[in-house]
């Protein structure tokens, strides 16, 4: 190739590198550019590597020619580099860029499930006055459920309690205890006197489930023993635990009622805490609330396990949770508790 052929062919590789470096538009379109423009392996440095056998006039003028397209070149590379990196690097910036005034985004909160709520603050009622905090187990024995309460297999009291067996041929007929006064015995047999525990715990019973019961619930038990308790004391502790639960003006009243395991029992009432005792839908214009069943502890009970009835006495009381929080929060029918509705559930 004659050395004006050759010159035709740089001044049309620079033509064309500078045509196609227009029609980039990525900082990497352009270094890969000037890699197949400039680099060792380019046309460019091809005709520059043969120059060498030239004439030395050709030489000169190609040489040249060669250092001013290759300069042209980098020149006009240098320039579309630096602005197409500016333009990308203010793309990131734009997208990576924080509001730091936009209003957060809250995550989604679990919260302490409405019955858990008042179990904790039930006890929190009774830790303030002394009570302290045992659990027993959800499956029982016939003997804990029943017996050791003084309630014998024919006991017309049973009826009360009609229970889910697990096992209905066992001799020991573990069942899903009925309330939580299993806990009596059994935390009696652990320890000496005094005791003053208070039991929460999940509960079954084979009942229909209706707008106010359960088949499955929770209970608060409640057992004080010592020597000298009175019902008085009793009156007076449920008192306290009223007017921490529910309102500093509560009052408590006792009416008679029967349980196999407490002698004299009662059925106790607190005043309304909607209207306070004036009468209202959630009392049924009563005036008081029935929030537990109570009672001193049956002489048999504590015989039963090996506590002198002549020197201690004592007191109990079981409420169910799930009632008292219907009642407190209006809550039309227990079951909604346990649906696991969370807009329900995050009304709480
Ligand atoms: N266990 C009784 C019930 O479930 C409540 C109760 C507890 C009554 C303690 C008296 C004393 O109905």
């Amino acid at each position: 190739m004659s050395v004006s052929e050759q010159r035709a062919q740089l001044e049309e590789l620079r033509a064309q590198t500078i045509m196609t470096l227009e029609k980039a538009d990525t900082a990497e379109e352009v270094r890969q550019l000037r890699s197949d423009a400039l680099g060792r392996k380019s046309e460019l440095s091809g005709i520059n590597n043969k120059l060498g056998s030239l004439e030395p006039e050709g030489r000169k003028e190609l040489g040249q020619v060669i250092n001013s397209v290759r300069g042209d070149i980098e020149t006009a590379i240098e320039a579309r580099l630096i602005s197409l990196e500016a333009k990308e690097r203010s793309v990131r910036v734009e997208s990576e860029t924080i509001d730091v005034t936009l209003p957060g985004r809250a995550p989604a909160r679990g919260r302490i499930h409405p019955i858990t709520q008042v179990i904790d603050e039930i006890l929190d009622a009774f830790i303030g006055i002394g009570f302290r905090v045992v659990e027993g187990p959800v499956v029982e024995t016939d003997h804990y459920n029943f017996e050791a309460l003084n309630i014998p297999t024919d006991h017309s009291a049973r009826s009360m309690y009609d229970s889910f067996y697990i096992k209905s041929d066992s001799l020991e007929m573990p069942l899903i205890r009925a309330h939580t006064s299993p806990m009596q015995a059994r935390i009696m047999e652990a320890q000496d006197p005094p005791v003053y525990v208070v039991v929460p715990g999940r509960c079954g019973r084979r009942d229909e489930p209706t707008p106010n019961h359960l088949s499955g619930f929770t209970q608060i038990e409640g057992l004080a023993v010592d020597e000298g308790l009175s019902f008085a004391d009793m009156k007076g502790t449920l008192e306290v635990f009223a007017k921490a639960m529910f309102g500093p003006h509560q009052r408590v009243r006792m009416h008679p009622s029967y349980f196999p395991f407490t002698e004299p029992s009662a059925e106790v009432y607190v005043s309304c805490f909607t209207c306070e005792g004036i009468g209202c839908p959630t009392c049924r214009g009563e005036g008081w609330i029935e929030i537990m069943g109570a009672g001193m502890v049956h002489p048999k009970v504590l015989r039963g396990v090996g506590y002198d009835p002549e020197r201690y006495t004592g007191f109990a009381f079981g409420m169910g949770v799930e009632r008292i929080a219907k009642l407190r929060y209006a809550v039309h029918d227990v079951r909604t508790f346990y649906e696991n509705d969370l807009r329900f559930l995050a009304e709480f």
